[in-house]
């Protein structure tokens, strides 16, 4: 769906000596890189995100566990399942994202385009819809 899109990556290794993955800014990761943050610990009933962003881009990693992420850009819904280290969940902005089942073990890694600005969010559904119209 426009706005977001699936990345894979490469896992240098094999089973016997084990795996790595690299990303680097402009190649794996299609933007350059200010922050990165990860959340665990998410209880299986707990839904997180419930916003979208005027600016920032991300990737989301879901390094260990599982989880969802339902994603709206105002015309278009897809639910993408992060179950596999190897692969990336790239957002763009103006996509409303619920993140949801969440396993005991799910620790999920974000990359993110931008430095922490509560001005960048949108919090509020009403007032995406409304914006995401104009897109
Ligand atoms: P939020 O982005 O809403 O997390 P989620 O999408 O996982 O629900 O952020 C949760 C809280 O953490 C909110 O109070 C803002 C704060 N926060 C920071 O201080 N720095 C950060 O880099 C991020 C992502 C969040």
């Amino acid at each position: 769906m426009r706005g977001c899109y699936e990345i894979k990556f490469n896992s240098i290794g094999n089973e016997s000596i084990g795996y790595l993955v690299a990303l680097e800014a402009k190649d794996q990761i299609p933007f350059e890189i200010k922050r990165i943050y990860y959340s665990h610990s998410v209880p299986n009933d707990v839904v997180r995100g419930n916003h979208a962003h005027k600016k920032l881009e991300q990737v989301l990693i879901c390094l260990n566990g599982n989880l969802k992420i339902k994603c709206f850009n105002g015309k278009e819904e897809k639910i993408y399942e992060l179950n596999s280290n190897d692969k990336g969940l790239y957002m763009g902005p103006m996509t409303w994202r619920e993140i949801y089942n969440y396993t005991e073990c799910t620790v999920l890694l974000v990359i993110v385009s931008e430095y922490y600005d509560e001005n960048d969010y949108i919090r509020d559904y009403d007032e995406f819809l409304k914006l995401a119209k104009n897109i």
